[in-house]
């Protein structure tokens, strides 16, 4: 440890995070280093979808352990949260163990790197006794994975772009909390395709070769102003198009990079029909998609059961879930 952080405590440390959608999205780093966003991004927190992190720093041994749902995570996942606890703990610091545990299907493909981030970050904030704020928080879990600094915050939280390229600048707010609008997203988990581009290797493939990577980024703040006006008025209609285009223009941009990257399955494809049939028979559901197959669905609660069954029955569709706006990260154990 640095001379000047206080010595890990001893004692296991528990926090919950939630993972959270982005209805205006992130795509594009400014720097790789230090993993700057090109674009803010705005997102709601979700409630039915959260990681459990315990963390626990060991008196002997030399090297870090990571359980992920019950079994002993790979090499380069335990690589990418040593570094993660070096950064938060100082690379002086005791090895640790760290439990994390999902509660969304495993196999559902939908991204836990954001509320795994955000989960670990306030884990290591008490375990080491940093004290640090959410907005600090914030800049440590979006170097973890950029979407998690979103999900230290509860509800509906703005991703901010720093004026320069030390990284203090770039962090997720919160706009309003989970209580100011009860909107819905139902989640229609689609057929897995046996191989996916991660985020990171998607983004940058398609920053060095989509012709129309320049155009993303400079259509970008506007989509952001209109979603958070769409948010100010509770305007469900505006904020749906906002999505919808958001996630359209992202994957529309993912396919021209080259090679071509393209995430859709046939499930995906029957998804998105539905819901726009279902929206032409004047039910408001719009459609929001990140780098996998599954089709996201943001709607009223009132909504819900007509739009569930009718994805349910989809053949590509292997299950549906609901979640509603969730709370930020937070300790579910004290030691003091
Ligand atoms: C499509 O946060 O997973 O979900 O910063 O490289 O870890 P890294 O990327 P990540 O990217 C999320 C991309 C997205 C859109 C979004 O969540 O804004």
């Amino acid at each position: 440890m640095p001379s000047d952080q206080p010595a890990p405590v001893k004692d296991p440390v528990t926090a919950v995070a939630h993972a959270n959608i982005a209805l205006i999205k992130y795509w594009g780093k400014r720097s790789a280093e230090k993993n700057l966003p090109a674009v803010g991004s705005v997102s709601l927190t979700l409630d039915a979808l959260k990681t459990e992190t315990t963390v626990r720093f060991l008196s002997d041994g030399d090297k870090d352990h990571l359980i992920l749902d019950g079994r002993s995570a790979g090499t380069e996942q335990v690589q990418k949260v040593s570094k993660f606890t070096d950064l938060m703990a100082g690379s002086n610091r005791p090895p640790v163990f760290i439990e994390s545990h999902n509660n969304f299907p495993t196999g559902a493909g939908l991204a836990s790197s954001a509320s795994g981030f955000a989960a670990l970050a306030k884990a290591l904030n008490k375990a080491c006794s940093l004290d640090l704020d959410d907005q600090t928080l914030s800049v440590f879990a979006r170097q973890g994975s950029g979407s998690a600094a979103r999900s230290i915050f509860g509800g509906f939280a703005e991703m901010k772009l720093g004026s320069d390229n030390s990284g203090d600048g770039d962090y997720a707010h919160q706009l309003y909390d989970e209580n100011y609008w009860d909107i819905r997203l139902l989640v229609a988990v689609v057929s897995q395709a046996p191989k996916k581009i991660g985020s990171t290797e998607g983004m940058n493939r398609t920053a060095k070769t989509s012709p129309f990577y320049n155009a993303w980024i400079e259509s970008s703040p506007n989509d952001i102003r209109n979603i958070k006006s769409a948010l100010a008025e509770r305007d469900f209609q505006k904020l749906g198009e906002l999505s919808e285009h958001s996630a359209m223009k992202m994957h529309g941009l993912a396919i021209s990079a080259h090679p071509s990257i393209l995430y859709w399955q046939a499930g995906t494809m029957e998804s998105i029909r539905k819901v726009w049939g279902l929206r032409k028979r004047g039910i408001p559901a719009y459609i929001t998609m990140d780098a996998g197959s599954q089709v996201k669905v943001i709607t009223l609660p009132e909504h819900c059961s007509i739009i569930k069954e009718a994805l349910t029955e989809l053949p590509g569709v292997t299950d549906v879930i609901e979640a509603k706006p969730g709370p930020g990260a937070h300790l579910i154990t004290d030691t003091e």
